[in-house]
């Protein structure tokens, strides 16, 4: 794994958009998997400045995203499929159709996770964009997942709807339940950048980095990968 340490949290998303664009520049084909939560928000936001700036085009590009909330409707300002038309979508000249989310309104989870293998089969991703749960989760993959599992269905770690609460008016509000990508599908990207920022990061930053490869520890699966660059800020690496 490569290891970026940044100053702080605008230098690590600096550095985390040059990675993103040159796949983006070099492929104006190119498959990105992205992702949501507050970490890749400055990144995003860089991407959005350099179409503005420099007309960097995405009108070929195609996206799929990690995960979903189970039950909240697209319209729902905490569904991701909501956070990444606001947050990126609505910035570039990308065809929404060409984005991909899993529904979190499906009523049949089993066909709905089918769907969804199925896509990622037919889009293998150029580069894949993580953030990490304090408890060292990678999309929702909590502690315990097995290394190869395919999208699914999962019930949210406690200190995960506790995290996420921040983001709704109460934690009674937050879905219990979500869709995910499974890690057999994370580490088919040909490339993987992890993001993470803050102190509340760090304990999770050192076991993915130092600790050993297991399942409970999702985000330890990475030290696999033979393309993946984490870049964190100076207090996420604070106990590196
Ligand atoms: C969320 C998301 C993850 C995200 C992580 C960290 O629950 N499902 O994809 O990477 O937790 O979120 P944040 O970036 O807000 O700290």
């Amino acid at each position: 794994m490569k290891l970026i340490i940044a100053e702080n949290y605008d230098e690590m998303s600096r550095a985390g958009a040059k990675i993103m664009l040159e796949v983006v520049k070099n492929n104006p084909y190119a498959v990105l998997g992205l992702a949501t939560g507050t970490t890749p928000l400055g990144l995003y936001a860089h991407m959005i400045a350099d179409h503005e700036k420099h007309g960097t085009s995405y009108a070929h590009i195609r996206t799929v995203n990690l995960d979903e909330y189970k039950g909240l409707p697209k319209t729902h300002e905490q569904s991701y499929v909501y956070f990444m038309r606001k947050n990126l979508f609505d910035g570039l000249d990308i065809d929404p159709e060409n984005t991909n989310i899993e529904n979190g309104m499906a009523e049949n989870e089993t066909k709905e996770c089918a769907r969804y293998d199925e896509l990622l089969e037919r889009l293998p991703r150029d580069i894949q964009l993580l953030g990490l749960g304090s408890n060292g989760h990678i999309a929702f993959n909590e502690p315990g997942t097995p290394f190869g599992s395919g999208t699914h269905v999962v019930t949210l770690a406690e200190s995960t709807v506790k995290d996420n609460a921040r983001l709704f008016d109460d934690i009674s509000e937050v879905p219990r339940k979500a869709f995910t990508m499974g890690i057999r599908q994370i580490m088919q990207a040909k490339k993987i950048l992890i993001l993470a920022s803050g102190a509340n990061k760090a304990e999770a930053v050192c076991k993915m980095v130092k600790g050993k490869v297991t399942e409970s520890v999702p985000a330890s699966v990475l030290q696999l990968h033979p393309d993946c660059t984490l870049i964190v800020d100076r207090a996420a690496a604070a106990n590196l």
